[in-house]
């Protein structure tokens, strides 16, 4: 990811590629919970706080998110990519076989093969509408399978799975005895209600949940993320491993997204209807400044993977990016041969950009 945004530094460039929905302003925050910042952080401390996070956030997070939680299955993080280096490295040893699906959030990747696991990956693929092939996954698992690594709601083609895939995969998971890591970070924003899948830790022995407040909360300077596992084993393994990072959060930020935990539905509501009123304009297939893309309409999440069908995705990127002033990401970024690009449409800013997109033809 680095790499790639390295070469724009300086240009002043509107994200186009983000995967969160519109972020707050502090003040509508406000209005929706009811009290002001200072309100809620009145009485806080400035002392270090608990490594796990506070009893009063866990208890947020188990109650308002999970069905089969409690405060204790939870360690609150500095974010979601906190939670996974810290669960990858108390899970996992050198030659561990490791299966993720692609194209990936790249850490889902990388962390595990830093770690010298043998990481192999099964392909979702536009022609199949973004499907996980089940199929493939138990061959995979029949030869041998430490941990499975899933996300969806999916990061960046907006797919998802059904209630039936769920359930194979988890009757999968228990059959082979394998760990299932589940990032959910974008749980929450399925287009339709009746899409919402419970997270894994409520339902799974062995599966361990990841969240965070910075993407279907629209939250991302409230820098709060977790995970959740029943095993505290592996949870005192992640608190280890913790000690050599953040070692515990800021007392600010705990505080503040416990105020803002306690009212997810009316968060992730305001996010929807961005989302949804952005998804009306997203078109299977198009042209975006003169080049033509293909695109699958997302189910849920704000990201969705657009095909290029004459034009190399990293080119494309560049004279999106040096020409038309906007930054999206292209799949090279995503661990995966397919040719596209990840466009995000949480943004309030989306309209504008497919106007300008469709006026060069
Ligand atoms: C699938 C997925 N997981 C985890 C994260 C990490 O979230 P954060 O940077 O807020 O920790 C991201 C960020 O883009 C993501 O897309």
């Amino acid at each position: 990811m680095t790499q790639f945004s390295e070469q724009f530094r300086g240009m002043n460039l509107t994200s186009m590629h983000s995967t969160n929905p519109e972020p707050f302003a502090k003040t509508e925050m406000e209005s929706i919970i009811g009290n002001s910042f200072a309100e809620i952080l009145e009485d806080v401390s400035l002392g270090f706080a608990a490594d796990e996070g506070s009893v009063e956030l866990r208890q947020a997070i188990a109650e308002n998110l999970y069905q089969n939680t409690q405060p204790c299955d939870v360690i609150a993080h500095a974010g979601a990519q906190e939670a996974l280096y810290c669960v990858f490295n108390a899970l996992l040893e050198k030659n561990d076989d490791v299966l993720v699906v692609t194209p990936a959030f790249e850490p889902l990747i990388r962390i595990p093969q830093n770690i010298g696991c043998n990481v192999r990956t099964i392909e979702l693929q536009s022609k199949h509408q973004w499907k996980l092939d089940l199929q493939k996954v138990e061959e995979e698992f029949n030869s041998g399978c430490k941990v499975f690594i899933i996300n969806f709601p999916h990061n960046p083609t907006g797919a998802h799975l059904s209630d039936k895939e769920f359930e194979e995969i988890i009757n999968l998971c228990r059959k082979y005895d394998v760990w299932l890591l589940s990032d959910e970070v974008f749980r929450g924003l399925e287009h339709d209600e009746s899409l919402k899948l419970p997270a894994v830790a409520d339902v799974y022995e062995k599966g361990i949940s990841i969240g965070v407040i910075s993407k279907a909360f629209a939250i991302p300077g409230v820098r709060i993320g977790w995970l959740v596992c029943k095993d505290a084993e592996l949870r005192s393994k992640v608190l280890n491993v913790k000690e050599y990072l953040s070692v515990c959060n800021s007392q600010i930020d705990e505080k503040l997204a416990t105020a803002i935990l306690k009212i997810p539905n009316q968060i992730l509501q305001r996010n929807l209807q961005i989302i949804c009123k952005n998804k009306e304009l997203i078109r299977s297939e198009d042209k975006l400044f003169g080049f033509q893309i293909k695109v699958e309409i997302p189910q849920s999440g704000c990201s969705l993977f657009a095909e290029l069908i004459n034009a190399d995705a990293e080119k494309f990127c560049k004279i999106v990016a040096k020409k038309y002033g906007y930054l999206i990401y292209p799949s090279s970024l995503f661990s995966t041969n397919i040719n596209a690009v990840r466009i995000g449409f949480g943004s309030k800013k989306f309209s504008e950009f497919i106007k300008k997109g469709r006026a060069f033809l």
